[in-house]
């Protein structure tokens, strides 16, 4: 093909194949296509606005603009690696339909503002949508959490049984790790909602343009004040994947709860058909790849975040072409966190069955009831310092004779502190364990009843 190059008269060659298509982006930034075209019918109405084109002008470039998005939608509009990136495309395309006309799109602008603007506009489009997609989630753990208000589960630190507590309070947690992750991609909304298109280059434009007209077609709520700092800032794009990091860091603390729970060592869950696979050779499993992905795909986007910051570290002020290399990073990032998002949704909604007798059966035969023990005694007037040493020794014995605390009889309770009384068994039932921990915040029956009309409030 004989190549009409998009750039000045200065080239005479034509650039070397693989370079080209070393150079080009347009194998990835086609996602930005709609955006890129939206971003370009705000700037053609400005520059009528503005005087800068006739309104006749600007009324033709729109119409070619909104056909490509018509041939795009069509699967028509299928640019190769001639037009180097997205923006190009657009401008060759436009120019074959209306004719010389096309060229003035242009004016008054650089691919170096009108990338910022395109990748801004796409952001905001996903986070709006990732945000739903949490409140799917809390929404499914929610339901969840109203079904387990008594529910037992044990509680652990150190992967150890430690106290047992309500199964809607262990996913509470969880809820509450989905709001603050709902909220600071809000906080990230207001940095990424801010328009870079009227920086031009990077120095501002000669022509009189209207930046607050662009910015407002295009529903920014500010403009960046530096041009400078418009066409190189990539805050905005690091800030959303610390923020899509930590979705993954909860998601996958919470995929490796369920993977754990399935196993047949804690069973606590079964896997549904619906969301479990399994093995090629060993008839009898049960795979949780769903959890197990989501794990796995955590990684995908810390690197992304890793990669960004390295991206952007030392690099000189304004635009270098390293910045093209923000895209991939950022298309997998959103990519990665909606697919999650979605199977964890749906992992909770309908992939796992929780198997409370086994759960009941769980809190009952072990000792996380030891620390009740020590908190009955202290109640009863004993310092808990002592109370806590007297229950360590209680519990040694009662291991060495292969007996839990429930089956120590009142003698035996007497003959270790004057202070149980008959009551001590009633202390120590699991469902009185947990609701005695009524404690703002704490596992408490009907702590947790308040904790799930407040997460109700946040779903509003
Ligand atoms: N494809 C480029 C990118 O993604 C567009 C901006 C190109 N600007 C330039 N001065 N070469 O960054």
């Amino acid at each position: 093909m004989s190549e009409q190059k998009t750039w000045s008269q200065r080239f005479e060659g034509a650039l070397h194949p693989a370079i080209a298509r070393f150079n080009a982006s347009i194998g990835f930034d086609i996602e930005l296509l709609e955006y890129d075209l939206t971003g370009s019918v705000a700037h053609a109405k400005m520059l009528a606005k503005t005087g800068i084109i006739s309104s006749a002008e600007s009324d033709t470039l729109v119409k070619g603009l909104e056909q490509i998005r018509q041939e795009y939608r069509q699967g028509l509009f299928k640019p190769g690696i001639e037009s180097e990136d997205v923006h190009f495309a657009v401008e060759r395309r436009l120019t074959e339909l209306v004719g010389d006309v096309g060229k003035k799109l242009h004016t008054g602008r650089s691919r170096n503002d009108q990338v910022g603007t395109d990748t801004r506009l796409y952001l905001r489009d996903r986070i709006t949508h990732i945000r739903q997609q949490l409140k799917d989630y809390q929404q499914v753990l929610l339901q969840l959490a109203e079904n387990h208000v008594e529910t037992p589960i044990p509680g652990y630190t150190h992967l150890q049984r430690a106290q047992p507590i309500s199964l809607a309070h262990h996913l509470l947690a969880y809820f509450e790790m989905a709001q603050r992750d709902w909220e600071r991609l809000g906080d990230v909304y207001q940095r990424v909602d801010i328009c870079p298109l009227g920086a031009g280059a990077l120095a501002g434009t000669t022509f009189p343009i209207d930046r607050q007209y662009t910015a407002q077609q295009l529903g920014f709520s500010k403009l960046y004040a530096n041009s400078l700092d418009a066409v190189s800032d990539r805050d905005f794009a690091i800030e959303f994947l610390c923020a899509a990091s930590l979705i993954l860091v909860h998601l996958s603390r919470l995929a490796e709860e369920v993977i754990l729970w399935a196993s047949q060592e804690f069973n606590f869950v079964q896997l549904t058909d619906s969301c479990a696979t399994g093995s090629s050779i060993m008839p009898q499993k049960k795979n949780p790849d769903v959890p197990e992905l989501v794990r796995g795909k955590a990684g995908r986007v810390f690197g992304h975040l890793q990669g960004m910051l390295t991206l952007m570290k030392a690099l000189p002020l304004a635009y270098n072409k390293d910045l093209q290399e923000d895209k991939e990073a950022l298309f997998d990032s959103v990519k990665t966190v909606s697919a999650c998002l979605e199977a964890m949704t749906i992992l909770m909604r309908e992939g796992i069955e929780f198997r409370p007798n086994r759960l009941a059966e769980a809190v009952a035969e072990d000792f996380s009831n030891a620390t009740d023990v020590a908190d009955y005694l202290a109640t009863k007037g004993v310092p808990f310092r002592e109370a806590y040493n007297l229950v360590g020794k209680v519990v040694k014995t009662s291991l060495a004779a292969g007996k839990l605390l429930k089956d120590l009889t009142m003698e035996e309770w007497q003959s270790l502190h004057p202070a149980f009384e008959e009551d001590i068994y009633q202390a120590i039932a699991p469902q009185q364990v947990i609701a005695a921990r009524n404690s703002y915040g704490g596992t408490g029956f009907d702590r947790v009843r308040n904790a799930l009309e407040s997460a109700r409030e946040k779903m509003k």
